[in-house]
């Protein structure tokens, strides 16, 4: 039998390769896909080799990441619960994609996760696994075996000498990619204890920490996809990257938050997305004045829709697609500059330029002006409140409270 293992090299997959090869007669092809985590990715494929693996494959994906996951979320402005960026759901339908593909190509028969039953994860896994190749089975060792909780993977790792980068003490669930790192476990568990941000934050500092003076950041957007920082053009990549660096250091986009999975509990979980944070709250102000007024509520509906559907594993499905369709339309004027402020966790705006602009001061001014009529709205009024005048002559007649 031949596994392909989504790999990250924490504490579920180390224990997970050691356990599949206790219990499967198989070779093991262990994937990461690299979406950004930097430092996580050093020595993996020696450390995977190591534990058990007989092949290690880094699969370069952060563009497609970016490209086809986050800016397709960011167009469409989707916020899940109106404050989670979607960090880890809009990074496993691509990681899915990866492991299908390699899969195909070594000719397995099964992709493994270390994701628990209890999650999001193991839903965007195997959604995107259903989608794309459904012949695949699929193993998830924490749904079957005798391990229960994370404590009890670190005792099965020190008990078979496989290498930890974490503590028990560290021990927190963290996805890290290009995006976002997220907290989840441990001391968060209680909504009564307030995260110890000093040891927990790695992108970002708390505003306590950030600078005494404001610092100023403008992004450019073509079509609703950030192109350039400060005039200095950049692939999207780079542009998230630098937008962590000044988000991070301004204590931007640090958010805890008690959310609603897909499997029925509320979890707790903290998350850092400096760069998303200014990303999202740039691409909006640059919607409020190139997208007309029903098209901007429209869409507006829609990003909740949107939010769920990558919230709950349903990227490869074809409603996502036809949204898409949609967004993209919307996005044809969402070209310009957006200047902000940023001041110890705060986003000011300090200036919104489009060339394709609906804002206009001619008709918008206090001052005096010769585009508007102000003796239409009289008129205009008439007709808007006709049925409230015929309501209340109604309720006049009938005494009606
Ligand atoms: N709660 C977030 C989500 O469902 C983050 C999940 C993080 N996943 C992890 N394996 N640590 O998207
Ligand atoms: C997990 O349970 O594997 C991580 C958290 C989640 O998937 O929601």
């Amino acid at each position: 039998k031949k596994i392909v293992l989504a790999y990250s090299g924490g504490l579920d997959t180390s224990v997970i390769i050691h356990w599949l090869k206790a219990h499967y007669n198989c070779d093991i092809i262990a994937v990461t896909a690299n979406v950004g985590q930097e430092d996580e990715l050093e020595g993996l494929e020696e450390k995977a080799l190591k534990t058990g693996a007989s092949k290690f494959y880094l699969a370069e994906v952060e563009e497609e990441f970016v490209y086809d996951s986050i800016f397709p979320t960011l167009k469409a402005g989707a916020i899940y619960e109106n404050k989670y960026l979607l960090g880890t759901a809009t990074a496993r339908p691509v990681i899915a994609k990866a492991l299908v593909e390699i899969a195909k190509q070594e000719g397995a028969d099964a992709i493994c996760h270390g994701c628990t039953g209890k999650g999001n994860d193991q839903v965007r896994f195997e959604m995107g696994i259903k989608a794309l190749a459904p012949e695949l089975d699929i193993i998830a060792p924490w749904r079957t075996w005798e391990i229960t909780s994370r404590e009890e993977a670190i005792d099965y790792a020190e008990k078979h000498e496989i290498p930890l980068k974490i503590s028990r003490e560290t021990n927190y669930s963290k996805d890290k990619n290009l995006w976002h790192l997220s907290h989840e476990g441990l001391d968060l568990e209680d909504p009564l204890n307030e995260p110890k941000y000093h040891s927990i934050l790695e992108m970002s500092v708390t505003p306590e920490k950030a600078p005494d003076k404001p610092t100023y950041v403008s992004i450019d957007f073509e079509q609703g996809v950030p192109v350039a920082i400060d005039g200095k053009e950049l692939g999207g990549v780079e542009l998230i990257k630098a937008l962590n660096k000044i988000g991070g250091e301004n204590a931007i986009g640090i958010l805890d938050m008690i959310e609603n999975r897909l499997v029925g509990m509320k979890s707790r979980g903290v998350y850092e997305t400096p760069g998303g944070t200014l990303l999202y709250f740039a691409h909006e102000q640059l919607e409020m004045i190139t997208l007309d007024k029903e098209t901007l509520q429209y869409k507006q509906e829609l990003a909740q829709k949107y939010a769920n559907i990558i919230y709950n594993g349903q990227y490869f499905t074809p409603l996502k697609q036809a949204l898409d369709a949609f967004i993209n339309e919307t996005q044809q004027t969402v070209t310009g500059t957006v200047k902000l402020k940023l001041y110890k966790g705060n986003m000011i705006v300090s200036s919104v330029d489009s060339p394709y602009s609906l804002y206009s001061e001619a008709f918008a001014t206090f001052d005096d002006d010769d585009v508007y009529n102000q003796g239409d709205a009289a008129g205009f009024i008439n007709l808007y409140g006709l049925s409230s005048v015929i309501h209340a002559e109604m309720k006049k007649k009938t005494q009606l409270a």
